[in-house]
């Protein structure tokens, strides 16, 4: 099995989690679209999604499957979305693909999130994925130095803005030994909109796809 093909197969394995009547959280990536992919083929038991990105509510209209508003939708009953990192308490790096604000808040208003990955994403330390930070065009600078002094060394990524309009910083070289805490740190930086780190609201279910099959993990 190569590596997308265990994204597949943790993408099917979330179809379990899709109940009869839901409006669906939908997240952003490669892994993600495989969700896309097979949410179409049970889109007329679903009521809605909400995507977490411009680029997945254009996959999912584009498979016929009505996109909702969050703020219309209210609380959602499930989130599926992937991650670039997760330790086995299930706190994530996410924004790899630039999403992250928007995936916090869907993730933040879901009752259950069911995270998809392959099993390459699994590691002890948060920290070797370059963590994504989304910040305010205009504190851009400010917020680089203030990042150094946490230890890492940001670089803004080229060419790249984000749906709300805003650049991405991707921190090298952090170890994030404490998530919560660095999250928390990183989040109060003014012009920061939102760091990477998912500690605080964790994924409830990391499902990996590995050459042995799927597995599900849940926070120890
Ligand atoms: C998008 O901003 C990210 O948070 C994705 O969830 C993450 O990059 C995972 O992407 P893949 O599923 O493509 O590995």
């Amino acid at each position: 099995m190569n590596q997308d093909q265990m994204k597949k197969a943790a993408a099917e394995a979330a179809i379990a989690y899709v109940e009869p009547g839901m409006v669906v959280g939908v997240g952003t990536g490669s892994t993600a679209n495989h969700f896309i992919d097979l949410l179409a083929e049970i889109r007329d038991r679903i009521d809605g999604t909400v995507a977490s990105s411009e680029a997945s509510a254009q996959r999912l209209r584009g498979h016929g499957i009505q996109v909702m508003d969050l703020n219309a939708a209210g609380q959602l009953p499930l989130y599926v979305d992937g991650a670039d990192e997760s330790n086995r308490e299930l706190h994530l790096i996410k924004g790899g693909g630039g999403a992250l604000t928007r995936e916090k808040i869907v993730a933040a208003a879901s009752d259950r999130f069911v995270c998809i990955a392959d099993e390459s994403k699994l590691v002890d330390v948060l920290g070797a994925f370059p963590l994504p930070v989304e910040v305010i065009p205009m504190a851009r600078a400010y917020v680089v130095r203030e990042l150094v002094r946490l230890g890492g060394q940001p670089v803004l990524r080229e060419g790249f803005i984000t749906d709300n309009g805003n650049v991405i910083l991707d921190v090298h070289n952090l170890q994030i030994s404490d998530p919560t805490d660095m999250e928390r740190r990183i989040n109060q930086l003014a012009g920061v909109v939102t760091v990477g780190i998912f500690a605080q609201r964790p994924a409830d279910v990391l499902i990996l796809g590995g050459a042995d099959g799927v597995r599900k993990l849940e926070p120890r």
